[in-house]
């Protein structure tokens, strides 16, 4: 009798530790956890909506977001700066200064995006305009393509501020 009351404890001790570590790893395997972090395509604008002279557009990102227990619809996630750069062709950079994550802002009187925070100056396309710039690395590009002749998708991710590295926020 002792040995089954010893098997028995055995057991269940086991499963004490095993469903908690089955819990973490259903966490990591979930699809829809994957899917965020590598990021995916949203349609975020249409062409016709973007100034035909190439300006940057600042265009907000609201998607749902879900952790372990909750879903949120429509949550404010980031923003972009769409620019048409020729006949059905788009270019899309993430609004967040590289350097300690301020929203970078299109100064029209420049022609060229500033961040407010510590004075980074890059040009249209995301690069540093400063050989001193505060900023580690250009502003973070971002996939873009049009679909059905007039949507604009965009690969949306954040990425980790303070790096010269461009790392995927998880
Ligand atoms: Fe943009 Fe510092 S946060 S320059």
């Amino acid at each position: 009798r002792g040995f089954l009351a010893r098997a028995t404890a055995l057991v269940a001790g086991g499963l004490a530790y095993a469903v908690p570590a089955l819990t973490g790893l259903a966490a990591l395997l979930n699809p829809l956890r994957q899917k965020s972090e590598a990021g995916e395509f949203m349609r975020l604008a249409t062409l016709d909506t973007l100034p035909a002279d190439g300006t940057p557009q600042a265009v907000s990102v609201v998607a749902d977001r879900n952790d372990a227990w909750n879903r949120f619809p429509n949550e404010p996630i980031g923003a972009v700066f769409l620019r048409r750069t020729g006949a059905g062709q788009i270019e899309a950079l993430n609004v967040v200064c590289p350097h300690a994550g301020c929203s970078v802002q299109y100064e029209a009187g420049e022609n060229k995006l500033f961040c407010p925070c510590h004075a980074a100056s890059f040009d249209l396309s995301g690069k540093r305009l400063d050989a001193t710039s505060p900023s580690p690395r250009d502003l973070d590009t971002l996939d873009a393509e049009v679909r059905n002749g007039n949507e604009v998708w965009v690969r949306f991710q954040n990425f980790r501020t303070g790096t010269t590295e461009k790392v995927p926020e998880a």
